[in-house]
């Protein structure tokens, strides 16, 4: 485990350069959805109560190294300072004068919020020079961007070794939740994966197979699977030939190791991809021509439901159907739904499942909602992630 920010002791007069995730969805130049800002909220505070002068930096979006006045951090400064309660100052550059300056300013408990760091090529080339630039600015560096640690950015990795470096508070609760997922799990332990592709969850499928009792699987997903078996799934999207080899290794896999991988018996397909296409269940491996599966069907979902209410650890990344259509919604939400009322730990992860979970009004009834995406697959499949490596071990 990286050390903690626990260790670092009195923070008095220090200048504390604090990586976040503040890479949220940003609305006419608002905040749409804070929960990667308010997960940044107890390191920020605990580093205040301890007197530091702390300096937050992060991306948003992916500028490509250009200023990109849309992908500005500004908005966030407002924000956060709502949130806390505090005045939060914004500086319109991430090092260099500018940022020098604002530094200059802070006393111990102040916050300041650098401009996007992806607006300088050197974050993602991670290179040495802006990570020097970083670091000219502060004591000591701390990095709670669970979000980005799979990047070996400057702001994520470089910075890290040129500075007495720790683990914020929710880059240690990631990484301990998920980690404890792959080591520990109470059993029976079921995983729900869906989304697009088996290529993009491959990774994270076959470390499940060893660990998990249940795999699940939705999602357009689902519609390789079937081809890979020999059904047939009109125009369901899918993928080719070697996307559906992927799949019955899969398959393979989860048999080798004993865990029951389960595909959706049925399916909602469609005439289109529209709320207002006709539909009908068909089971999801004899989809019409012309149709598209959009969502698992009613019978999957309730089997799946059952599987995951009677489960002691959960994990779910991925949703079942197309959710931001109505007609489509039922699958993820009987997913979710479930999730929520199993007694059992019960982590999701995935930008689109903590998406339907937060719109569903649920995500305060799961044991752990994971802020990375691709951060958090990573982990699961047993890769080291870049951002975590730079920090000493505690
Ligand atoms: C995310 O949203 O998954 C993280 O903030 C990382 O963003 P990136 O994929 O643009 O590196």
């Amino acid at each position: 485990m990286p050390r903690g920010i626990d260790a670092l002791g009195d923070l008095h007069g220090r200048r504390v350069l604090v990586r976040v995730d503040f890479n949220v969805p940003l609305r006419d130049g608002a905040v749409g959805d804070d929960t990667r800002v308010r997960a940044a909220l107890p390191t920020i505070r605990d580093l205040r109560d301890r007197g530091a002068r702390v300096i937050l930096c992060s991306h948003l979006g992916r500028p490509k190294g250009r200023v990109v006045p849309a992908d500005s951090l500004r908005p966030l400064a407002t924000h956060l300072a709502g949130l806390l309660s505090a005045p939060v100052s914004f500086c319109p550059a991430s090092t260099g004068a500018a940022a020098a300056a604002a530094v200059a300013t802070l006393r111990d408990g102040d916050v300041l919020l650098l401009e996007n760091l992806r607006f300088d090529p050197g974050e993602e080339a991670n290179a040495p020079a802006f990570a020097a630039a970083l670091a000219a600015n502060a004591d000591v560096y701390v990095n709670d961007a669970f979000g980005a640690a799979h990047r070996a950015h400057a702001s994520t990795e470089g910075v890290a070794h040129l500075l007495p470096a720790a683990a914020g508070h929710l880059l240690l609760r990631e990484v301990t939740t998920l980690q404890a997922l792959l080591d520990a799990p109470a059993r029976p332990f079921v995983a729900i994966v869906g989304g697009a592709k088996v290529t993009d969850k491959i990774g994270v499928i076959d470390r499940l197979c060893e660990v998990a009792d249940t795999i699940l699987i939705g999602g357009a997903m689902a519609y390789t699977f079937a081809l890979a078996n020999g059904g047939r799934v009109g125009a369901s999207l899918h993928e080719d030939a070697a996307g559906q080899a992927t799949a019955r290794r899969a398959q393979a896999r989860a048999h080798e190791h004993g865990a029951d991988l389960i595909l959706p018996v049925d399916s909602v397909a469609a005439d289109a991809f529209a709320a207002d296409a006709a539909t009908q269940v068909v089971a999801t491996d004899a989809i019409p021509d012309g149709w598209l599966g959009l969502d698992i069907g009613p019978q999957a979902a309730e089997r799946f439901a059952t599987i995951v209410r009677g489960a002691a650890t959960v994990l779910w990344n991925g949703p079942m159907g197309v959710f931001e259509l109505a007609p489509f919604a039922a699958g993820t939400r009987a997913v979710a739904e479930a999730v929520a009322a199993c007694s059992g730990t019960t982590v999701v992860g995935g930008g689109d499942s903590v998406a339907a979970l937060t719109q569903l009004g649920l995500a305060g009834r799961v044991t752990h909602v994971s802020t990375g995406g691709g951060a958090s697959l990573e982990l699961l499949e047993g890769r080291e992630l870049p951002g975590v490596a730079a920090i000493p071990d505690a």
